[in-house]
């Protein structure tokens, strides 16, 4: 049995170059067993300490947890924060008792109490964790990580390098103002003030000189779009939501093309690093200009990589929808018509404002009651939703439990692409197929936080 604990992770696994290569698996394929607590913390972002940080780790931003395809996990989990939570696995197609939904598949964990999450990951790819009880509050303290589920015969990448982006309400000060307004609740979201890549503020990440370097990013924002180029770059996206591309990608080297990347979503690119002691910077393209997220040093032996070395990653093994027979269910996302809950539990954090809907419902929020599903779809059948915004606000709507596949758009002209988060842009009606093979309740809402939890979420039943 391989036993990692906390610190070993994070001592093996922020470095770059040459690591990737010890990552082929031995014949044998032990289980994965991961320590893992949560607790309240403090870390220097700014010049002075920021306290009331959440993490999984002390002192800095959670372990990067590396599971591999196929073979069975078991992380056990221990809450030491002073309030309940969850642990949920964003995109891990996981039986439905181990997905971490406070009242909806588990009891919130009070202060003490440990579940030990098994699961054995089906897709290799880039995915992440955080909690689902009081999800804005703790999130926006820091709350989450990566998870990489590594390919059963992992693809030769030069380096990889997960990134977690995350904005921080913090003052000059460095510590938390409000964390929500809830006239932005009402609209886009409440941003951060602080942009951070792995908690620290527009670092500099080491990469191999002319490798192939595989950047796994995060949008673990709860608010923030993020439009992401790096000027004079060479590189191919291979990966969305962790599932592989199917269709060629190049990597966007200017703003007007950047890749949009909303709360929830994750891209993995494969760049090819800059020259010994050059650098390329990770930008992103905001409302007031385009800010430098991350710069990408070239470092150790210079590799003269191209494009065409980059690996293609195998598909995931996901069940193919069956078009011609699929039931049409609809989706509205609109505003709330209720205006205040009733009734919710305020255990997982509740403001008690509802904005939004789906289906003209807004949510009960996180409470023992979860309401009616939904939709309910036949174990094995495939369904089309179609999506539809009403509102003037971007939405990207996450689904838990089963990955699905972009068909259409009234709007643009989209991939096709596997996900399980799905940007909705203002207005746009959007199809998207799955096969619905995972047995329970599923939930589905926007993943923008203060949306979620003012109304735009809901779930689905397989059974
Ligand atoms: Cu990333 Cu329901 O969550
Ligand atoms: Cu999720
Ligand atoms: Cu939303």
């Amino acid at each position: 049995m391989t036993s990692l604990s906390r610190r070993s992770f994070l001592t093996a696994l922020p470095a770059g170059v040459g690591l990737w290569a010890l990552g082929r698996p031995l014949m044998a394929q032990a289980p994965v067993q991961i320590d893992l607590r949560a607790a309240e913390t403090s870390a220097q972002i700014l010049d002075r300490k920021t306290t009331g940080l959440f993490s999984y780790a002390a002192g800095g931003p959670a372990p990067v947890l590396r599971l591999k395809q196929g073979v069975p996990a078991k992380i056990a989990f221990q809450n030491d924060l002073d309030e309940p939570t969850t642990v949920h696995w964003h995109g891990l197609r996981v039986p439905n008792a181990m997905d971490g939904v406070a009242w909806v598949t588990q009891i919130p964990l009070g202060k003490g109490e440990r579940f030990d999450y098994t699961f054995t990951p089906q897709d290799a790819g880039t995915y992440w964790y955080h909690p689902h009880c009081n999800t804005f509050d703790q999130l926006q303290r820091g709350l989450n990580g990566i998870v990489i589920v590594e390919e059963a015969d992992p693809p030769a990448f030069d380096a990889d390098v997960p990134l977690v982006l995350r904005d921080f309400r913090l003052r000059d000060d460095g510590q938390f103002s409000a964390l929500s307004i809830p006239r932005n609740a009402a609209r886009g979201g409440t941003l951060g003030k602080v942009m951070t890549v792995n908690w620290a503020v527009a670092p500099d990440v080491a990469v191999p000189a002319g490798g192939v370097t595989r950047v796994r990013l995060a949008n673990t924002d709860v608010t923030r779009l993020h439009k992401l180029f790096i000027p004079g770059s060479r590189g191919k996206i291979v990966a969305l939501d962790g599932h592989p591309v199917e269709a060629d990608h190049p990597w966007p080297d200017r703003a007007e093309e950047g890749l949009w990347l909303a709360p929830g979503q994750r891209a993995d690119l494969a760049l090819i690093g800059p020259d010994l002691g050059q650098a390329l910077d990770l930008m992103t393209d905001t409302e007031g200009g385009t800010v430098a997220l991350a710069r990408f040093v070239g470092q150790g032996a210079a590799l003269t990589r191209g494009v065409a070395d980059i690996p293609v990653l195998p598909a995931n093994p996901l069940p193919r929808p069956n078009l011609d027979r699929a039931r049409v269910i609809d989706f509205v996302f609109g505003w709330s018509p209720q205006g205040k809950a009733k009734g919710a539990s305020a255990l997982c954090g509740d403001t008690g404002q509802r904005f939004w809907s789906i289906n003209r419902i807004a949510a009960a929020g996180d409470g023992p009651e979860p309401g009616a599903p939904l939709a309910v779809l036949r174990r094995g059948e495939t369904v089309i939703l179609r999506l539809r915004n009403e509102t003037q606000n971007h939405h990207p709507i996450h689904l838990h439990g089963m990955a699905f596949k972009l068909l259409t758009s009234d709007r643009r002209k989209i991939l096709p692409q596997w996900t399980d988060t799905a940007l909705l842009l203002e207005g746009e009606t959007m199809e998207v197929a799955l096969v619905a093979d995972n047995p329970g309740d599923w939930v589905f809402h926007c993943h923008v936080i203060e949306h979620q939890k003012t109304g735009l979420s809901g779930f689905l039943r397989v059974e």
